[in-house]
């Protein structure tokens, strides 16, 4: 096989990036590191010195990656998407999964559009390729009474990351390289990515979130099937339902009773 040494080491270009945006939010404050301890803790810390919607905080390697419910996120360099975006909405703190769920379709639609991959949504808010884990987004939120006065979201897709021991990883992984066997553009995935997670935002912010919901449950890898919550004070099993108006996860139990689940940790039962 004959290998392109160039496209291997491919590297985020900022300002290819800004161009192919155009007149985009997330052009006013882009930030590009080669490395960083996290794009979230960046985020975060821009925030809260007052930076504005649209800040965008992209590298190529992590040394302390956030994952969800205190776990690390570890990514090679250079092969990954990591990146967060910061948003000002004018919305209820109680409403900011729904931000969750359109960066995950808007990851998913641009894997497809990109590379014809159709990654599935594993409620809350991973990506899954089959039984892999693809993609994992994490929000983080800061409220003002009830509303929210800021939301950094952080994804981490694997791109052209090349599975090998996957040791240590709490669930198996897969990237996009892994599953079309090319080197992917992450300059192009990442801007198909932003310009749809854009306009889904807009849609958002002028209340048309119904057609999103039912893209979610659609996409979604678990609905009706047999799946175990590790929930915050025990394990539920059960047939995933559908994702409620509210984000939660509806499952019927073994009793035949619905439950709603607000978060916790979903395995699949294959
Ligand atoms: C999870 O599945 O637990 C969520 C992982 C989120 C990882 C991304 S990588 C970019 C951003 N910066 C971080 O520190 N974490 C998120």
């Amino acid at each position: 096989m004959k290998i392109n040494h160039i496209k291997q080491k491919e590297h985020l270009e900022p300002e290819f990036i800004r161009r192919s945006l155009g007149a985009s939010i997330f052009t006013r404050n882009m930030i590009y590191h080669h490395r960083l301890d996290s794009t979230n803790r960046l985020a975060n810390d821009l925030a809260s010195q007052g930076a504005q919607e649209g800040t965008l905080v992209l590298t190529e390697e992590q040394s302390a990656g956030r994952g969800r419910l205190g776990r690390s996120w570890f990514s090679s360099g250079y092969s990954n998407l990591l990146f967060s975006l910061l948003l000002r909405p004018q919305m209820q703190a109680d409403r900011v999964f729904i931000l969750t769920m359109i960066l995950a379709l808007a990851a998913s639609d641009g894997a497809e559009e990109i590379c014809k991959v159709k990654p599935l949504i594993k409620w809350p808010n991973d990506l899954y390729v089959g039984r892999k884990k693809l993609a994992g987004i994490l929000s983080e939120v800061s409220t003002k009474v009830k509303a929210v006065e800021y939301v950094v979201l952080g994804i981490g897709l694997n791109v052209n990351w090349k599975p090998g021991n996957q040791e240590g990883l709490l669930y198996p992984a897969t990237s996009l390289f892994n599953e079309t066997g090319r080197m992917i553009s992450r300059n192009e995935l990442l801007i198909a990515i932003l310009k749809k997670f854009e306009g889904y935002y807009g849609d958002i912010i002028s209340g048309e979130i119904a057609p999103y919901y039912e893209r979610w449950n659609e996409l979604s890898a678990i609905i009706g099937r047999t799946i175990e919550i590790d929930a915050a004070k025990e394990k539920i099993r059960g047939k995933a339902v559908r994702i409620n108006q509210d984000g939660a996860l509806v499952v019927e139990d073994q009793k035949g009773q619905e439950q709603t689940i607000l978060s916790g940790d979903v395995s699949v039962k294959f």
